[in-house]
């Protein structure tokens, strides 16, 4: 599969991305990205019922800000100005809110540039500031790179859901003390 970004462009995608909430006008290309990544995306109207979840953010190309997603051509993936989106929400509980990141996605030419680790970071610090106190995901049993990105930011492992995914694979449950991961990253002053 080809992709409409890329190494072609030889540049620093964290370099040139703004992180903002996530907003009507993203939501094609969200869309398009999780269809190019996921094995079972998520349909569009679940993207557009998170609208106002405090921890749905896209990263989007400072240098391309107005481009939309054009007819998307054959085996390519045009997300217009989206390079990337994190879904986190928020589940009151009592006063000790639980966030949840529901989706991570970088578009296929912009990964391991450091971009999801970015719209990680920028989501459970809105949760937080919403007032999470813990944030939950659920991760694919086989998917080690996303859950070494989760491990290196403090989540553990909670338990292992067998058969959690549509396709049959297991899912492991990972929780952060967001609490504790907040005073972290002030004390490293980052
Ligand atoms: C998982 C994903 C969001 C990570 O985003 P990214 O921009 O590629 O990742 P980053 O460049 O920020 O790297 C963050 C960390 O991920 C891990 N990682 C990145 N690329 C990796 C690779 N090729 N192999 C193993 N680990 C890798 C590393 O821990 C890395 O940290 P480091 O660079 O400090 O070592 C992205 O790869 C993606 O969209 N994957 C497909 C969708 C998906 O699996 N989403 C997660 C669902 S739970």
């Amino acid at each position: 599969m080809t992709t409409s970004r890329g190494a072609a462009a030889g540049d620093d995608a964290d370099g040139r991305a703004q992180l903002r909430p996530a907003d009507r006008a993203d939501l094609l290309g969200v869309f398009r990205i999780e269809k190019a990544v996921f094995a079972q995306p998520w349909p569009y109207a679940a993207f557009e019922g998170l609208l106002d979840a405090p921890g749905f953010l896209v990263a989007e190309d400072e240098a391309d800000r107005d481009r939309s997603p054009t007819a998307a051509s054959e085996g390519s993936i045009d997300a217009g100005n989206v390079l990337g989106y994190v879904v986190g929400d928020l589940t009151p509980n009592h006063g000790r809110d639980i966030g949840h990141i529901k989706d991570l996605a970088v578009h296929p030419g912009e990964q391991g540039r450091g971009l999801g680790r970015r719209l990680l970071r920028a989501s459970l610090s809105a949760l937080a500031a919403a007032g999470a106190s813990v944030v939950k995901l659920e991760v694919r049993e086989g998917n080690h790179r996303a859950q070494s990105l989760y491990a290196d930011e403090g989540f553990e492992p909670a338990r292992r859901i067998p058969r959690y995914y549509g396709d049959g694979e297991a899912a492991f449950v990972m929780r952060l003390d967001v609490g504790e991961w907040v005073r972290g990253r002030n004390a490293d002053g980052s």
